[in-house]
């Protein structure tokens, strides 16, 4: 949205104009799925959807917030914090972490809005999560520290919330860079800004179906993963080289089947992860697309987190020329594919694709191109 629509929209509600606006992207995975429970890598990178925050504070501890999609309004007190229903747990969750962490926050008035499509796998949640934060950080004085933010705002998710993510969207969300891709660790937190190989587009492949009993299935992949890290003798997945899976599943017995496959998808998909990054670097895309066609295959028969949907969807989309490769992205079962297509290719990619998947599942889907975009920012002082 347009900031001065925005602004124009805040004025409506509260007669002034706000004093600033603060956006926070959504994000779609490259690659690194399910890793960053298992201490792994992930090479994430915000979009160009995100959710917008008008606001100006206030001189007591009242938070006002018109969601101007949803058409309703959220009012609490940064004092007394108690749980409810509803999109306002998103900033409420983020409010009570900041003040848990020690910071003295100011109660302010504000709109928001937002493109990112909710339950699609393009971290909706982390984007409000993060915005919020933004807003709290611009008005109160707090040093934006994009790994602090995100931890934080991941904790309101967990502990607020109630969802057991990992730490992916939030850092993606807090802390990437526009033009590239984040690569990062997500034991340490250490990232590095990866730049995106020149002349291609990232596109996106929403496959319109959502996810179901996706926290149940999500624990059940987090418990087998913890279940094998044990049987391994190590803290996380993450310890595990693929030359140690194999020798150790070889030699040893006692991990069952399920969460051998499990580990498995987890100990190549970390490899994967690191070599994308190098064949990001060296230029090679053609490679780049391997890697991603070999992810979703680990995460379609070892890791079990894809639907019909979405493997259809990536068939299609592996099909069309100019595609280097595609893969499902974000949890799974259901919602989004991401795929890697030559740039003078990309448009008649995104309508090839909709045709061949609307043919083969009887589904309307989504696609687009997407920009790597900035991470949390105030775009209006
Ligand atoms: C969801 C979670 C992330 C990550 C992905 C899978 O998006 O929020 O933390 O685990 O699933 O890679």
């Amino acid at each position: 949205m347009e900031t001065q629509t925005l602004a124009q929209l805040f004025k409506t509600y509260f007669n002034a104009n706000p004093e600033f606006i603060v956006r926070a992207p959504g994000r779609v995975n490259l690659i690194g799925e399910h890793t960053d429970y298992n201490d792994g890598f992930v090479l994430p990178m915000a979009i160009d959807r995100a959710v917008w925050i008008a606001l100006s504070p206030r001189t007591d501890s009242q938070i006002r917030i018109r969601s101007l999609d949803l058409e309703t309004d959220a009012a609490f007190d940064l004092h007394s914090l108690t749980k409810g229903e509803g999109w306002a747990e998103y900033p409420k969750g983020v409010a009570y972490e900041l003040q848990k962490a020690g910071h003295v926050l100011k109660g302010f008035d504000a709109v928001m809005t937002g493109d990112v499509p909710s339950g699609a796998g393009l971290s909706s949640s982390a984007a409000v999560e993060l915005a919020t934060a933004r807003a709290f950080a611009t008005i109160c004085n707090i040093t934006w520290d994009a790994a602090q933010m995100a931890k934080l705002s991941q904790k309101a998710e967990n502990e607020w919330v109630g969802v057991n993510c990992g730490i992916m969207d939030q850092m993606a969300s807090a802390a990437s860079k526009e033009g590239y891709a984040l690569f990062l660790d997500c034991r340490t937190l250490e990232y590095q800004h990866a730049p995106l190989p020149k002349n291609i587009s990232v596109v996106i492949l929403d496959t319109s179906t959502r996810r179901g009993l996706v926290d149940s299935a999500y624990n059940e992949r987090r418990s087998q993963c913890e279940e094998a890290a044990r049987w391994f003798g190590v803290k996380a997945l993450r310890d595990v080289s693929v030359e140690d899976f194999e020798r150790k599943t070889k030699e040893e017995s006692g991990l069952s089947e399920i969460a051998t496959r499990r580990a498995r998808h987890i100990v190549t998909e970390n490899a994967r992860v690191l070599e994308a990054v190098e064949v990001m670097k060296a230029g090679n895309v053609k490679r780049l697309g391997e890697l991603f066609n070999a992810s979703h295959i680990s995460l379609r028969d070892d890791f079990e987190v894809t639907n019909e949907a979405l493997n259809q969807i990536v068939e299609c989309a592996q099909e069309q020329p100019g595609c280097y490769g595609a893969r499902m992205t974000g949890a799974g079962f259901g919602g989004c594919a991401v795929a890697l297509v030559q740039e003078e290719k990309a448009e008649e990619f995104t309508h090839a694709v909709s045709a061949a998947y609307r043919q083969r599942s009887g589904l309307d889907a989504s696609v687009y191109v997407c920009k790597a975009s900035e991470g949390a920012s105030i775009i209006k002082e």
